[in-house]
């Protein structure tokens, strides 16, 4: 996710988009740039880093004279955070300026195109793509090079355009993500959010799909992608700067908590072609995965817990042996490596030292490498042979819910790329499967409209001294994420255990009232699950169970039922960590706490 402004008006533009670009530092700062008409020419200044280097280096935008400009502010996904990577980019005569958020999935395809017809390239970008095809369809009319170029490019992007041969005008356009114009005393803005643009104006224009808005200094016009002039009704922002930045959201983990389908599909979409998973980024050729005959799995926290998932979907899809590990005990525990392993490393920041560490005492030792990694650039992603990144944007808040979502669709992306190779899939289960993957962000919107129901119930245990997870097999892995989202935000003690393994001594733990939340999701668990549930309930817990919809046998043992949306087994846990996390945040919410900055908790442990 990134961020992109636009002004026009009687102003210095300068200073508008580096104050807009300040307010959306929340959706990406790896770098930043802006491009301003001075009159005559379009100039630019772009940099690697947090905004505060552009603001330094323009002099607060002083160095960049003019009315008219847009910027930038970035969350690498094609590219490294570079000079030459950051936005705006150009058209070769540097006529064309463009920002852009969002990912241009045929990006490779028009970049070849483009490149055969004596295109030259300077950035890794997917974006510089779009610059180049609005030159090779510019004839003299903007309106016509942008819609011809929305035809050509599929995924997603909020573009802001400015064309040299148009200073009076600057563009706008929006497919699936987000794009707002608002009209101010001094002039017209667009932006990716609503913050950038509060201190000008609380009117702004929310740009539907596939929508152009053209900007000049005292109108805004609006087009539809045929062209067609279009009437839009302004909406009044009531929200502040600090609310408008969690869009409303009390605070940034429920915002990521909501922006997980969105970074399923973006996870997802550019790995699922013509019903076959591809993952390029992988670098292994399929003789090279048929010789991998052992997978470990290394992270940490929530990043383990994904890997105690794919464990089941590895072994039950790929039939590889797979084993999950710590990263801090990976790497003293002199593992047993041969060149026949694949390593992968699970990481949202790319910068956790345990696991930087384990990844570099695998490579000392000449296993394959590969880094599952949301940041972009980070040591991980960059040291690792080969990384597959998740495509979850960044993400704010201390306790991890999009990242991780995003972290477990990557790993079933690679188990099933693994079994489609070695042919250990049926075509109609691989099939199967992919129409599911592709529901299961429908379905985490179906849960997310229940928060209201799973508030309440948080509401009676916000006085809890301890809460037990249980779960067996994959449901296992989805009880020890629920367990660390609710003690880690609430400051609850909590475990998760197997729920076969309570009666070997901790359910001599379980007093009267005693909350013990039961996963059951794989259908040939269920008996002995509600056996597991039977026994802690007899001995006076309060039993939470969430469970697949149409398993109402689970009501003769638990209190409190969630359903969630039937799926492929190995999916489940996709769906259940829904609730539980929206059960950990209002907890933590009841009690008061930091939800987004809990205590001793840092968003990166850059320490070992
Ligand atoms: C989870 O909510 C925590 N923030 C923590 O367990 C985190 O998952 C762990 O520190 C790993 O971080 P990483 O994914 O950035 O490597």
């Amino acid at each position: 996710m990134c961020g992109i402004v636009g002004y026009i008006g009687t102003e210095e533009a300068a200073p508008v988009l580096l104050d807009g670009l300040d307010k959306l530092e929340y959706r990406g700062y790896d770098s930043a740039g802006i491009a301003v008409f001075d009159g005559e020419k379009i100039q630019v200044a772009k940099a690697r880093g947090r905004l505060k280097v552009l603001n330094e280096m323009t002099h607060g935008g002083e160095k960049l004279p003019g009315n008219c400009g847009i910027g930038h502010t970035r969350w690498a996904t094609h590219g490294i955070p570079s000079d030459k990577n950051a936005h705006p980019h150009f058209n070769e005569t540097e006529s064309i300026a463009v920002v852009h958020n969002g990912i241009i999935e045929n990006y490779l395809k028009l970049k070849k195109l483009l490149q055969e017809k004596g295109y030259k390239f300077t950035s890794e970008t997917d974006t510089e793509v779009v610059a180049h095809l609005l030159d090779y369809y510019y004839k003299g009319d903007p309106l016509e090079a942008i819609i011809r170029t929305m035809r050509r490019v599929d995924g997603s992007y909020a573009l802001g355009i400015m064309f040299q041969e148009h200073p009076g005008k600057l563009f706008a356009v929006r497919k699936d993500s987000p794009l707002i114009a608002g009209k101010g005393k001094n002039g017209n803005l667009i932006a990716s959010d609503v913050p950038a643009v509060l201190k000008y104006t609380r009117d702004v224009y929310f740009i539907q799909n596939e929508e152009i808005v053209c900007l000049e200094a005292d109108e805004l016009n609006f087009y539809n992608i045929d062209g067609e002039p279009i009437r839009k009704e302004a909406v009044t922002i009531q929200w502040d700067v600090s609310a408008a930045e969690k869009a409303g959201y009390e605070h940034f983990m429920l915002k990521e908590i909501y922006e997980q389908p969105k970074a399923v599909l973006d996870t997802l979409n550019p790995r699922i072609r013509e019903g076959r998973i591809e993952i390029e980024e992988l670098g292994m050729s399929d003789d090279e995965i048929r010789a991998i005959k052992k997978i470990y799995i290394v992270a940490c926290g929530s990043a383990y817990h994904t890997g105690v998932s794919a464990k089941y979907v590895f072994e039950g899809l790929a039939r590889i042996p797979v084993e999950v590990d710590l990263a801090s005990e990976f790497r003293y525990r002199n593992p047993i490596l041969d060149p026949e392993t694949l390593l992968i490393v699970v990481s949202q920041s790319g910068e956790t030292a345990d696991t930087l560490a384990a990844l570099r005492e695998a490579k000392q030792r000449g296993v394959r490498t590969l880094g599952i990694v949301n940041v972009v650039g980070s040591s991980i992603a960059r040291e690792a042979d080969n990384v597959m990144y998740t495509w979850a944007g960044p993400e704010i808040a201390v306790a991890t819910t999009k990242a991780y979502s995003t972290q477990l669709i990557a790993e079933y992306l690679l188990a099933m790329k693994f079994a489609q190779v070695k042919g250990t899939v049926s075509t109609a289960e691989m099939d199967e499967m992919i129409q599911e993957l592709k529901q299961l962000p429908v379905h985490i919107e179906m849960l997310l409209d229940h928060k209201e129901k799973i508030q309440r119930f948080a509401n009676r245990y916000i006085a809890a001294k301890d809460i037990f997870f249980i779960g067996r097999g994959i449901d296992y892995a989805i009880s020890l994420e629920g367990s660390l989202k609710l003690k880690e935000i609430s400051y609850i003690h909590s475990e998760a255990y197997p729920a076969g393994e309570l009666k070997h001594g901790t359910i001599s733990l379980i007093e009267e009232g005693t909350l013990v939340a039961a996963v059951l999701t794989q259908e040939e668990l269920y008996k002995k699950m509600i056996s597991n549930m039977v026994e802690v309930k007899t001995r006076g817990a309060f039993l939470l169970a969430v469970t697949n919809v149409g398993n109402t046998e689970v009501e003769k043992a638990a209190d409190y039922v969630i359903y969630i949306p039937k799926t492929h087994k190995y999916f489940t846990n996709s769906l259940a960590v829904i609730p539980l996390q929206l059960f950990g945040y209002y907890v933590a919410l009841g009690k008061g706490c930091d939800v987004d900055k809990p205590r001793n908790l840092a968003k990166s442990v850059t320490v070992e």
